[in-house]
């Protein structure tokens, strides 16, 4: 059994990032609520709480009954779960009278201490709390200060349960990554073996005991996350994987040949099944974007329940869902609302009645692009943009006619090659061109016309949770602003967008 550290979640909103710090670390660690804990078994190395919106003095605060695991573990607390244990054994967590949010500089360090070793005084760290520890109880050891914050960190005498009030995990407390190596690999005893390598062979193995003789159906989008699943199930069970990749005619331009073909060389078992009249003739007449997303939902799961069916004796169903989409984090403040119903090929009915096999689902993103890279698939691939599953159709705000899908597919092709050729695609998070219900004047040669418009988006992101539009130079957003009302017929006028997220979204619709 893999080793693991296990990060008990109070509702921070770096938990994420904490995990991710240590699977940098060639660690496997996984995120449980603090309130549904997970079975502590002999693989688990440490445990990590994490930050919280919840002040300990709260009536509601969060509770875990760290004392049980303290006595099989090393405990690290972070923030809130600092707090939380200094509290629970004794001693005085009070309302900060000093500022301690940001940017903050280690005075002193206890550099004997194998949570700071290597780590010196002066050493930049990040505060965000609001309450901060006053007293800690006899048997607790301070090992850092800052100016303002007496107890920067603290060691529990003869244990491994150490706290800090900083946050390590944000690239702004400079020594962060290695106080959390000091902490998995001297105090946990952790061997950093976990490797892109070792989860593919550890991923396969489980496949094959998993899936035996069985056939598995997997719907490929042309994104990296189902093509990184299908390729691992690929090497698991071969020709027993039928991947389907569906056309729904709201492709980029080119993309449906494109990429079946490279499926096909990478060895997919693949089968291209063209619906664009299906989807579009379902489409006709429909502005409200979530009608039409709701559509092609029904249509997609239509059209890959048929051919799921033509697949004789399938009983799974592969995904390419990743960790993200399946943590448990706890949501302080209920269900955030929702902004947008996103329809991910994932949200297949129960009536298919397959079991669901989903070899990412303990990866995030970055992870799964470095397992594809381990794979050996395209960088082509793994490089792509993010690509809604509507495709254009949330990019056209308007009715869809295959008119309109055309003259927005050729617009977004120069768009997209000249940000290749500019070296900019891969600097940008994800880009596309929208197709705008208004029609504007213009005049070309002595004609006066009376066309639409395009406008280009691009945007620098981490997660698509926030973004920031991207700064493409003059001399480009001008030549692709030619090219595209010299060679788009329909399209007089091209602009670009400025607005972030928040407060803006990334699609239009
Ligand atoms: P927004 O527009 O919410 O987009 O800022 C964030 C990310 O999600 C993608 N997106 C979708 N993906 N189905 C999808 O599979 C959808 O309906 C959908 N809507 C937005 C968007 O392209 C961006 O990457």
């Amino acid at each position: 059994m893999p080793e693991k550290i296990i990060i008990l979640d109070f509702g921070s909103q770096y938990t994420q990032l904490i995990a991710r710090r240590v699977r940098e670390l060639n660690v496997y660690c996984e995120i449980h609520p603090f309130h549904h804990l997970p079975e502590f078994d002999s693989s688990v190395k440490g445990v990590i709480l994490s930050g919280s919106p919840y002040s300990v003095r709260q009536e509601d605060a969060p509770q875990v009954d760290f004392v049980v695991l303290q006595e099989r573990y090393p405990i690290l607390g972070v923030c809130y779960g600092a707090q939380y244990i200094a509290q629970k054994l004794g001693g005085e967590v009070k309302a900060s009278s000093t500022r301690e949010y940001g940017r903050a500089n280690l005075s002193f360090v206890e550099e004997q201490n194998p949570l700071f070793k290597g780590i010196s005084s002066n050493s930049q760290v990040w505060m965000s709390h609001a309450d901060t520890i006053a007293e800690v109880p006899d048997n607790f050891e301070i090992i850092s200060s800052t100016d303002s914050v007496k107890v920067a960190a603290y060691h529990i005498k003869n244990t491994n349960t150490f706290g800090i009030q900083f946050h390590p995990e944000v690239t702004h407390s400079t020594d962060g990554k290695q106080l959390l190596e000091n902490f998995l690999v001297d105090i946990c005893n952790c061997s950093q073996d976990w490797t892109p390598d070792a989860f593919i062979e550890t991923t396969i193995n489980s496949l094959v005991a998993q899936l035996g003789d069985d056939k598995v159906v997997l719907g490929l989008s042309g994104g990296v996350d189902s093509s990184v699943a299908a390729v691992l199930l690929h090497q698991a069970i071969g020709k027993n994987l039928h991947c389907i990749f569906v056309d729904n005619g709201l492709l980029r331009k080119g993309e449906y040949e494109q990429v079946l073909d490279s499926y096909k060389h990478m060895g997919l078992n693949v089968r291209g099944v063209n619906a664009s009249d299906r989807f579009l003739s379902q489409l006709a007449g429909i502005k409200d974007p979530e009608l039409k997303r709701k559509a092609i939902g029904r249509v997609f799961i239509e059209i890959f329940d048929d051919a799921a069916h033509e697949v004789k004796d399938v009983k799974w169903l592969g995904q390419g869902t990743i960790y993200p989409d399946v943590i448990e984090s706890v949501s302080v403040n209920g269900p955030s609302a929702t902004i947008k119903s996103h329809h991910n090929v994932g949200g297949l009915p129960d009536f298919m009645k397959l079991e669901v096999v989903e070899p990412l689902n303990t990866l995030f993103k970055d992870e799964v692009r470095r397992v594809g890279k381990a794979l050996g698939i395209d960088p082509a691939i793994l490089g792509r943009h993010p690509f809604p599953g509507p495709g254009l159709a949330i990019r056209i705000l308007d009715d869809i006619t295959p008119e309109k899908v055309a003259i927005l597919q050729e617009a977004d092709a120069i768009y997209i090659d000249n940000l290749k050729s500019s070296g900019w695609y891969d600097k940008v998070w994800q880009a596309g061109a929208i197709f705008l219900p208004v029609q504007s004047v213009g005049v070309m040669g002595d004609e006066r016309t009376y066309e639409h418009v395009i406008c280009l988006r691009a945007v620098g992101s981490v997660d698509g949770m926030t973004a920031d539009w991207s700064h493409l130079p003059y001399d480009l957003l001008a030549k692709i602003s030619n090219e595209i009302i010299n060679n788009v017929k329909g399209i007089n006028r091209v602009v670009y967008d400025i607005s972030s997220k928040p407060p803006a979204t990334i699609e239009w619709e």
